[in-house]
Order: C-alpha cells, then structure tokens, then sequence
C-alpha cells in the first residue's frame, strides 16, 4: 500500500487552519449511522478527523452545524430511505438558516460510493458527498465546501490507505468505550451473486499489522477492554507483517492477545471459505479469543449456494462447524440467511431448515432477497414472488428464535463471566456481555465498569440474561 505523503499534508494542514469559516470554535456534528459496524466504526473515524477542527458530538441535529448521514446500500430502498431522512434534514437545514446558523450537510457511507452523483441532482441542497475511501479527507473537503459555497463529492477508491490518515493523538472518539471496532480488512473480491459490497467498498485491502497493533494499543490505553476486529470478510485478512511479511488473522490474533488489558478479541464478518486451521488453532489456543463466532452461511441447499458463488456447499459448512467446536466446544455460532434467491425451490428451503437444525445457531440475521441493481442475481430468471419469500422468512425465523431462547435458556444456573460496559435502563443496574455476545444485567455500580466479573445467571427474559454477582470482583 502506498502512502501519499503530498495529499497526507494537505489534510493535516486543512484541519488546522481556519479556512472559510472553518476555524476551532467549538461546533456541534451530529452523526447518523446506518448499516454494518463497519459504518458504526467509520463513523467513530469521522468524528475523530474532525475533532481538530472543533466539531464534538451533539445529539441533536438542531444543535448540529454539521450532520453526517452514513449511509448503508445492502438491501432494496436503501436510496429511497436517505431522500427521505436528507428531506427531514433540510427542514433542520432550513430552520437554522432562517436564524442565521449554517448546517453542512454530509452524506457518507455506501450509497454516497454508488449513487453520490444521483444524491447532488436530488438533494442539491447537500453540501459533501464522499465515499467509504475518502472520509480521512473530510476536513479539506469541509473547508472546500465552504469556500466554494457549493457541494463538493469525493467517492475515489485513493491509492492512499484512510487508515494512515487517523488523528494519533486526539482523543478517539472510542474513548470512554468498554468495547470497541476497529477495521483491519474491507472490501471483497467474492463477487456473491447477491451482493453490492464488491462494488461500494472496493477490492479486498488489508491494514498492516503495525497500524492495527498502535490503534488496538491507543484503544486500551484509553479503557477498551474488548475490541471487535471488523472486515467484510475478516477471516480473509493478509496484513503485512512487521517481518515483511504477510500475517493473516490468526497470527494477528495471537499478536493481538499479548497487548496486556485486553481481555477479549472477537472478529466478524467471517466467511466459511477463509476459515484456515490457523484461525481454528487460535480459537483453541487464546482464552480472550471469545467463544462466538459470526459466520454467515446464507442458504443450506448446494445448489443455491453455487448460484450464490458462496464457493462451499453445506456439508463443507457442517464439517467446518464441527472441527472449530472440537477446537473450542463451548463456541456458539451465529449466522446469516436470505431467503428467496433467484430459484429458491421448496427442497432449497428445506435444506436450509435441515442445516439450521443440524448446526443450531445462537443468534442469526435472516432476510428476504432483495434484488441489488448492477449484481448478478438482479438479472437472473426464477426470482421468487414475495409471498413465498414472506413464508419461508417466517418459517426460517421461528426456528432461529427457538434455538436463540434455547441457547439463551442454556446459560441459566451457570457462572459465565460478563464484561460489564455500562448502566442498565433501571437504577442500580448494570449492564454486560457474556462471551457469547448475550447482554447481562445484574444488580451493582460503577464501578464493575470495565471489569470481567463471575455472573450467576438466573433468569433469561426475551434478548437478555440476569443474574448476581458471585463474589467481590477485584476492579481493574
Ligand atoms: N461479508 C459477509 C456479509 C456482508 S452483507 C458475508 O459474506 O457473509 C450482510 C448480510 O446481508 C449478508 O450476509 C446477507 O445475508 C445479507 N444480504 C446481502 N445482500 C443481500 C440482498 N441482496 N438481499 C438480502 N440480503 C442480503
Ligand atoms: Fe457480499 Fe459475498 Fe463479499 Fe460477503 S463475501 S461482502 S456477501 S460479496
Ligand atoms: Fe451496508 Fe455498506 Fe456495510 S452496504 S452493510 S454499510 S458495507
């Protein structure tokens, strides 16, 4: 990957000279985000490029003189949906003008990359169109914006790498985070037959191992104690390795597993494809490697997963399962499924209905297939109709829920040790995650904020667990 030092410069120098307007005053930015982690992670990388330029995090789009809508492009009426909130903005726009405040109005995320150009014909009342590549080059683009007092759009694939771009000593806006994302791989190269992620966020790239090792550092520094290593196909990770040469993600996960105060590393998306012996190694080797892993299988009929181009068939899946649950019995599983791909017949349906049954998921997404304008199966003959998608949905989702309560009905009377992140909704409670992704509370302060501690589970109510503390828990 090549760093482009010039342009590296330029958007230092931008952030800190008061261009147009754009100077320190303290100025509200208020972030809306939608889609993946990976969008929740982009958008926490935003805001901090635009820490230096005065910008802090407000709740309230009034009080905002700057709005992000980060947008995501995965399923149908992903446009229609931004138009309709870009409207609501306007008004919010408009309003502040009439009392002589400026709103720069940002669109962000994946369907600014695939559809910016459609974005500045509907709303030319948006100031910054920009992609998934190009938010490091936010405050020059602010300060463009200004200047020109038109609306500037950025939706490059650059040479340079984004990540080289991060603020190293402003506070991340991960600061004061139990838990925490931090992107090491994105794009995809897999071209699945369904899918627009090939196509809004660029080929497969991975972060060297370095800059990955320095973000997870400053993150604990700061109070992380669980980090979430985020890549549409994460698994797939080939990172250069401070040796030269090419680390994949397990080698990253041991690297990772040393940084003292960093008690648990989870990774998502995975595919089945790239689940090497290594990766599998690791879940057996690293404790702080937690017990549950995301991997998206989409359908159980072999045919329907030629047609996906998924490049597995279900028995691969099946044999996978079994070998990472040898390496770590306790691992709970979570999944993808669509429903309804271009000729979904009846026994495709209830061959994925046999692999849930066989696996059993802990946790799953499932969705109707949505035809994506520009991929492969948007074309293709033998689309379902919608009332068949609507039935196998429902089918596929009742069956997900039981073995959801059922895995959650499991962890009752056991000891499981909850990481606890914050308060809970009622006073005196706080709240935690279990290994396996599941929200705890329990009866206790603040102080449990950032500590692992035994948790007796007792009770499982509809998306959570409760339980009590089983003894003093030594604070971190
Ligand atoms: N990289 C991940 C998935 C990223 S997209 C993987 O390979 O599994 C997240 C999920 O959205 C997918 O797993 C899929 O289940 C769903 N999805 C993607 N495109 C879709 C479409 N066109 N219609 C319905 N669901 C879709
Ligand atoms: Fe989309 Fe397939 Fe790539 Fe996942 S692997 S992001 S589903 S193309
Ligand atoms: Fe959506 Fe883009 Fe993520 S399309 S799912 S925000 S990669």
């Amino acid at each position: 990957m090549t760093t482009d030092f010039a342009s590296s410069s330029e958007t230092r120098d931008m952030s800190l000279s008061p261009v147009a307007g754009v100077g320190k005053a303290r100025r509200g930015l208020h972030m809306i985000t939608w889609g993946c982690q990976m969008n929740v992670y982009d958008s926490a990388r935003m805001t901090d490029v635009l820490r230096p330029l005065g910008y802090t995090p407000v709740d309230n789009p009034a009080d905002a003189d700057m709005v992000i809508l980060n947008t995501c492009h995965i399923r149908d009426r992903a446009a229609e949906k931004v138009f309709s909130e870009l409207g609501r903005l306007r008004v919010i726009k408009d309003e502040r003008r009439a009392e002589g405040r400026e709103t720069v109005l940002a669109v962000a995320g994946c369907v600014a990359q695939a559809e910016g150009e459609q974005i500045l014909k509907r709303a030319p009342y948006v100031d910054i169109v920009l992609g998934p590549q190009t938010y490091h080059r936010l405050p020059e683009m602010v300060a463009r914006a200004a200047r020109a007092g038109g609306s500037v759009i950025d939706t490059d694939f650059p040479a340079e790498q984004k990540f080289d771009f991060l603020p190293q000593d402003a506070a991340p806006q991960t600061a004061g985070n139990v838990s925490a994302f931090l992107t090491v791989q994105e794009g995809c190269d897999k071209f699945c037959s369904f899918c627009v992620v090939p196509y809004t966020r660029g080929a497969e790239a991975s972060r060297p191992v370095v800059s990955v090792l320095a973000e997870a550092r400053r993150m604990v520094a700061g109070g992380v104690r669980e980090i979430t290593l985020l890549g549409q196909n994460v698994n797939a990770y080939h990172g250069e390795g401070p040796d030269g040469g090419v680390w994949g993600l397990a080698r990253l996960a041991y690297a990772l597993a040393e940084i003292p105060g960093l008690d648990r590393i989870r990774y998502m998306t995975s595919h089945p494809r790239d689940m090497d012996d290594a990766l599998i190694m690791a879940h057996r080797d690293l404790p702080a490697l937690m017990p549950f892993l995301h991997l998206p299988v989409q359908s159980g009929s072999d045919s329907i997963l030629k047609a996906m181009n998924r490049g597995h068939t279900a028995d691969d899946y099946r044999r996978l399962v079994d070998r990472l649950r040898e390496a770590r019995p306790d691992l709970a599983l979570s999944s993808d499924f669509i429903v309804g791909h271009p000729g979904e017949t009846d026994e495709d349906f209830e061959a994925t209905m046999r692999l849930i049954g066989d696996v059993g998921f802990a946790l799953a997404y499932s969705f109707k297939y949505s035809v994506r304008p520009g991929t492969p199966a948007a074309g293709a003959p033998l689309q379902v109709a919608e009332t068949v998608k609507d039935q196998r949905l429902q089918a596929l989702q009742a069956l997900l829920r039981e073995q959801q309560d059922d895995f959650n009905g499991s962890v009752v009377d056991r000891v499981a040790p909850v990481l606890f992140t914050g308060r809970g909704r009622k006073p005196g409670q706080m709240v935690g995650r279990s290994p396996w992704l599941q929200a705890v509370h329990v009866d206790g302060s603040d102080d449990l904020v950032g500590t692992v501690c035994p948790v007796l589970i007792t009770t499982r109510l509809s998306n959570s667990l409760a339980g009590h503390l089983i003894e003093e828990c030594a604070l971190a």
